[in-house]
């Protein structure tokens, strides 16, 4: 009996330290995924490419959905904090290419860059500091 509770147990907490692990890596990896988009979304805007800055925009609305489905992280109400934060940046961002305005989708990057950094401090990241950057090191034409 002693013995098959403690099997339960460890299959319990094993069961729940897989799952804190895979949130782990799946906010990371939702991340990683955000700085590259972000980064093509910025060389397309640079270039004044509509075609090909509405289509990162359109990944960087997809991550941004699925951001919202992470109601908390370690402690961290990442949906709301998204919705709060980044979403309006990102819909000013999405408007002003969708109409062709570049000096004014080329600021709207920068704003969303910095609800990126707003967020990390919010959740005790500050030290990930996204910055924009406009050297293409892809195997791409923007
Ligand atoms: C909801 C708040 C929030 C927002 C908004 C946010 N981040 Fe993050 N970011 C985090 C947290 C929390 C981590 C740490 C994740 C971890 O510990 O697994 C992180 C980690 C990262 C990392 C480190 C992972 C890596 O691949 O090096 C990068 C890069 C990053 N974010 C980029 C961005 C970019 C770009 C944006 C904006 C488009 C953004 N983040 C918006 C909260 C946020």
């Amino acid at each position: 009996m002693k013995l098959r509770a403690l099997a339960l147990v460890g299959l319990l907490t094993s069961g729940l330290m897989t799952t804190t692990h895979a949130s782990d890596i799946e906010l990371v990896k939702i991340m990683s995924a955000l700085q590259y988009f972000t980064h093509k979304t910025t060389l397309a805007v640079d270039a004044e490419n509509p075609e090909l800055a509405a289509f990162y925009a359109h990944e960087l609305e997809e991550l941004i959905e699925e951001l919202e489905e992470v109601e908390s992280y370690h402690n961290q109400p990442i949906a709301s904090f998204v919705t709060a934060i980044l979403e309006p940046s990102f819909e000013t961002l999405e408007d002003q290419i969708k109409d062709n305005n570049w000096p004014q989708s080329s600021a709207a990057m920068n704003a969303l860059i910095d609800s990126c950094n707003k967020c990390h401090q919010a959740t005790q990241h500050g030290f990930i500091v996204i910055e924009r950057r406009a050297n293409n090191p892809y195997f791409q034409q923007f």
